[in-house]
């Protein structure tokens, strides 16, 4: 069959409702997109429901089945559902005004009909499914970045990739855009369980415009002199009113470095050094402080987060790996620099706005979103941030296998959505209330693929469209055909072999 072939013909429409019979050995698949020409407008519609029946009374199925009759080619038939979701008429694409008649014919999308629809955008996600084809490209605006996004899918369903393919273009689109990654596995920097691997580390733009940050290799520090009791309530948001006032009063009599010395005061003498202080308060702010580990929180005045903020204004993405990290101080460390940066955007607005318009638009990937934005869990700066911080252009790109888990007022404002595989009826659920033009898909969205996924970019894509997202590792090797202009600089691999044998020598002179 070719795409001019027709599917099969319109039996029945009932407002944006449209059922059509199938000809025989017709393939189609739920969610995809089909055209419906009729006279002078084009309609196009999502396959939302399907339903194979007879014609025949139940005895004559059972005759059938069994051999002794046959009863024809009109003994039994496919009857589909589709929702409209578009009208073209003339050069006019828009929201439908009106339905096809009875007996229109309907035809698979085509290469043409993708470019109607206008699905690409500056930052490419991947491509159209239709049925068991790939077409045009699909893909977001720059703009659509500060208009929030989420992604969402249980496990294996293809996050990690999706996350890998849109900052590898937001790099790519440097210093125009940037991204700020939090990664809680560890796993973006070399793409493990990508497969073949590969990680943002082999993007060819990874030694001019991407900066690793891990504890490990100790340049993720935030020194003590750098907190000052503001900090507090992100550092633990439990803190009473009480205990901030006592901060406040220390920070004034002890200065910058408050925390040490209220630490060894209170570790040498039993008291904090200041008068009058009821002992419960004490006790429990000395108990906070004291649970900043050293490693992470040493004693000096340097901060990771200002290097990564110069970074991130100059259009160098950060991936901040906080795996290994006990969960508080991956909180701790995810709040405090999201909060310096997202506030040095917003600060800049409010003073120096010729400043501000040359930051690069800000893309936060925030994996492990539903720990932050869980109604049941205290506030934390990226529902400030989702709420917003729209018009400083930063946004955010909330992650998680489990969405209705996300605030709902925050969900709300995640304009472009990445749904890929959910089997948790709840989480179906909330996909499909809580989206617009979703409200038929929950079936789908159990049914999709590794790889596949739904994507909704308003204002400019209004339906779901059927995506096969882009895989990481083709993306590279597409890439690597590009020519960046780049001077050849070593491999890893070599200055690894270098630095060993530069070891191996030191050891021998020793
Ligand atoms: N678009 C794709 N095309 C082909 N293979 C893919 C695609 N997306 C993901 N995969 C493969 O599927 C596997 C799982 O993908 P990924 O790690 O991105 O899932 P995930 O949703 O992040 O899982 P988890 O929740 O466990 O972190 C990987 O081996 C990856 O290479
Ligand atoms: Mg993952």
């Amino acid at each position: 069959m070719t795409s001019i072939d027709s599917l099969g013909f319109v039996c029945g429409t009932k407002g944006d409702s449209v059922s059509f019979l199938v000809n025989k050995d017709v393939a189609l698949s739920f969610g995809q997109i089909v055209r419906i020409d009729s006279g002078e407008r084009r309609f196009y519609a999502r396959v939302v429901n399907s339903e194979s029946s007879s014609t025949l009374e139940t005895i004559e199925q059972l005759r059938e089945a069994e051999g002794k009759e046959a009863f024809g080619p009109y003994s039994a038939f496919r009857k589909v559902d589709a929702m409209l979701f578009l009208e073209k008429r003339g050069e006019r694409v828009r929201s439908p005004t009106f339905n096809p008649n009875y007996r229109d014919k309907v035809y698979a999308a085509s290469e043409e009909d993708c470019a109607i629809l206008k699905l690409s955008g500056e930052l490419e996600v991947g491509r159209l499914r239709s049925e068991d084809q790939l077409l045009g490209s699909v893909g977001i605006n720059v703009e659509a970045v500060p208009r929030m996004m989420g992604m969402f899918g249980m496990t294996g369903s293809g996050k990690t990739n999706t996350e890998l393919i849109l900052n590898a273009q937001i790099i790519d689109h440097s210093p125009k855009t940037v991204a700020l990654i939090y990664d809680f596995a560890g796993q973006l920097l070399d793409g493990k369980e990508i497969k073949p691997q590969k990680g943002l580390r082999d993007h060819p733009l990874f030694h001019s415009r991407v900066q690793y940050y891990s504890a490990r290799d100790g340049k993720m520090a935030v020194g003590l002199r750098t907190l000052t009791p503001a900090k507090l309530d992100t550092l633990f948001p439990d803190i009473q009113p009480p205990q901030k006032r006592l901060a406040w009063a220390l920070y004034r009599h002890f200065g910058a470095d408050w925390i040490e010395k209220v630490r060894e005061t209170y570790h040498n003498e039993g008291n904090v050094g200041i008068k009058a202080q009821n002992k419960s308060v004490i006790e429990a702010l000395m108990q906070k402080l004291s649970s900043l580990p050293y490693d992470l929180f040493p004693a000096s005045s340097y901060t990771f987060i200002e290097s990564a903020l110069q970074n991130i204004c100059r259009g160098v993405t950060c991936l901040v790996d906080i795996s290994g990290l006990r969960s508080e101080d991956q909180n701790r460390i995810v709040c405090l620099s999201a909060m310096a940066i997202a506030e040095h955007y917003k600060r800049l607005w409010e003073e120096q706005y010729e400043e501000w318009q040359k930051l690069p638009t800000l893309l936060i990937t925030l994996e492990e979103a539903h720990e932050f934005l869980d109604p049941n869990k205290s506030k934390t700066i990226f529902s400030d941030i989702a709420l917003t911080y729209r018009k400083y252009r930063v946004g955010l790109n909330a992650v998680t296998p489990r969405p209705s888990r996300i605030n709902f007022d925050v969900f709300a404002e995640l304009w472009t959505k990445v749904i890929m595989k959910t089997e948790l009826k709840k989480d179906r659920i909330y996909l499909t209330e809580n989206t617009p033009y979703m409200e038929y898909s929950e079936t789908e969205i159990k049914m999709l693929d590794v790889g596949e996924a739904l994507l909704i970019s308003e204002p400019k894509i209004k339906f779901a469209v059927p995506v096969k997202v882009a895989h990481y590792p083709e993306y590279l090797e597409k890439l690597g055909k590009r020519d960046y202009g780049l001077p050849d600089s070593p491999k890893l691999s070599e200055m690894d072999e270098r630095l060993k044998r530069l070891n191996e020598q030191a050891d021998v002179s020793l």
